[in-house]
């Protein structure tokens, strides 16, 4: 499968990309982890991507395409597809993404939708390197003003899925699953042409979904 998730920061996107890359085959792929693993290395890129990062900022584009670009490439993600989490950010983005070696689109975008209360009180709680109170405010900033219009813009392109992000992690999976299983299999239409005693569709029951 190949999906993109988006939602504001904390919305429990790697959060729900780890559960569902077991559940479903295909790899994890974070921009955000990739940047963070570019940092640990501490090169001269790790050390530039971490100063737009501590402030809460983008990364400048060909730094990030470079690591995804490189990560699309590897044997797991070409055979199985991927679940992207935090690339696009910005429709500029999506559309490099189109051209990008290794990318083949999405059969589904899925967004967690999270108010932003709860988004203050999930990173105040957590307190990884950038969720300074500063930082998390630009960040949300971002989302709203550039990330949302992305999502707008792939809409028109492919399935949004948009889930509710602030229960349970397993509620929030279950209905992801779910959501996703209805979009490859969905319900079939009930036949018309041989519509007869006997074959249940003139009452009105709409076939079992497969499973
Ligand atoms: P990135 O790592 O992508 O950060 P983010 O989008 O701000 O998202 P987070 O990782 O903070 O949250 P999440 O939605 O993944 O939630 P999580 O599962 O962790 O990017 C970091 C930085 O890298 C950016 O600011 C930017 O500088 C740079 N960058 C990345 N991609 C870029 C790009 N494409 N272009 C330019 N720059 C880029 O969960 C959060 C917390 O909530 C955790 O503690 C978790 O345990 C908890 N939680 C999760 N789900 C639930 C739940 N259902 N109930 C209760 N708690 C939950």
């Amino acid at each position: 499968m190949r999906l993109l998730f988006v939602g504001p920061p904390g919305s429990g996107k790697g959060t729900q990309c780890e559960v569902l890359s077991q559940k479903l085959g295909a790899p994890h792929i974070s921009t955000g982890d990739l940047l963070r693993a570019a940092v640990k290395a501490g090169g001269i890129a790790g050390r530039r991507a971490q100063r737009f990062m501590s402030a809460g900022r983008l990364v400048p584009d060909r730094l990030v395409l470079r690591l995804l670009e490189a990560r699309l490439a590897e044997p797991d993600a070409r055979a199985n597809g991927y679940l992207l989490d935090g690339f696009p950010r910005t429709i500029q983005q999506a559309r490099s993404f189109e051209t990008l070696p290794g990318a083949r689109g999405f059969d589904a975008v899925v967004e967690l939708v999270l108010p932003r209360p709860v988004v203050l009180e999930r990173l105040a709680a957590r307190g990884r390197g950038d969720d300074s109170k500063h930082s998390v405010q630009r960040r949300l900033d971002i989302f709203e003003r550039v990330t949302a219009p992305m999502v707008a813009w792939c809409a028109e392109r492919y399935p949004l899925i948009q889930v509710a992000g602030d229960r349970p992690v397993e509620v929030v999976t279950a209905e992801l699953l779910r959501r996703l299983d209805a979009l490859r299999n969905p319900v079939a239409e009930p036949p018309t042409a041989t519509v007869g005693p006997g074959t249940g569709a003139a009452d009105g029951d709409a076939p079992e979904p497969r499973r």
